[in-house]
């Protein structure tokens, strides 16, 4: 059983890096890099071609994150009637549990508004004239939303690492 225990939490650990890994790539590598004069030609296709690549992992990232997160509570001896019962929610884990579900909540939100609105549309203008307004305010909220989410999935992981080792107060 332990040992099951262990490969979920893997697994569990492992999505969150991929993740949160590919984000940070993207806000600190990927968009300085299609930034830069020489590319612009291409840099639309770059984005679109990276950004509906990483959309497929990065969704399987955070589906994957759902379910073994789901498991390791299971292993925490947590039930469907448990999730609810007030009971599950307070104290320091139901409480940071509370706050970690509630933000990959909106995470789920802003990354599918990102992932299959603003992205796509932000590419498809950036491909059909990277100077029109439409094109730069596109791609500038696309910019926000990637970075916002990035904040977020911060937070997220600063509440699993408070779960497993209490509040620092
Ligand atoms: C963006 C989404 C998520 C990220 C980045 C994330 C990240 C993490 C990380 C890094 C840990 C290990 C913490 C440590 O050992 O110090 C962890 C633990 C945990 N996560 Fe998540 N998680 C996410 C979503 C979820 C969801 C949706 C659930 C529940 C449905 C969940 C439930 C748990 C539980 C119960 C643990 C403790 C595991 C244990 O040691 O028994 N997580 N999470």
């Amino acid at each position: 059983m332990r040992l099951w225990y262990l490969i979920f939490i893997f697994l569990h650990v492992l999505s969150a890096m991929i993740w949160i890994g590919g984000l940070m790539f993207f806000v600190t590598t990927m968009v300085p890099f299609v930034r830069k004069k020489e590319f612009q030609g291409v840099a639309g296709s770059i984005v679109e071609w990276i950004g509906l690549r990483f959309r497929y992992v990065g969704w399987l990232s955070l589906w994957t994150l759902v379910l073994t997160g789901l498991i390791n509570l299971h292993f925490r001896g947590y039930r469907w009637p448990d999730y609810f019962s007030a009971g599950m929610w307070t104290g320091y884990f139901g409480e940071t549990l509370a706050v970690k579900l509630i933000l990959v909540a909106i995470i789920f939100i802003i990354s599918a508004v990102h992932d299959f609105y603003v992205g796509p549309k932000a590419t498809a203008l950036w491909k059909e004239n990277p100077d029109s307004p439409a094109s730069r305010n596109y791609r500038k909220a696309a910019s926000w939303i990637g970075r916002l989410n990035l904040v977020l999935g911060l937070c997220v992981l600063m509440c699993a690492i408070m779960l497993i080792r209490g509040w620092p107060w």
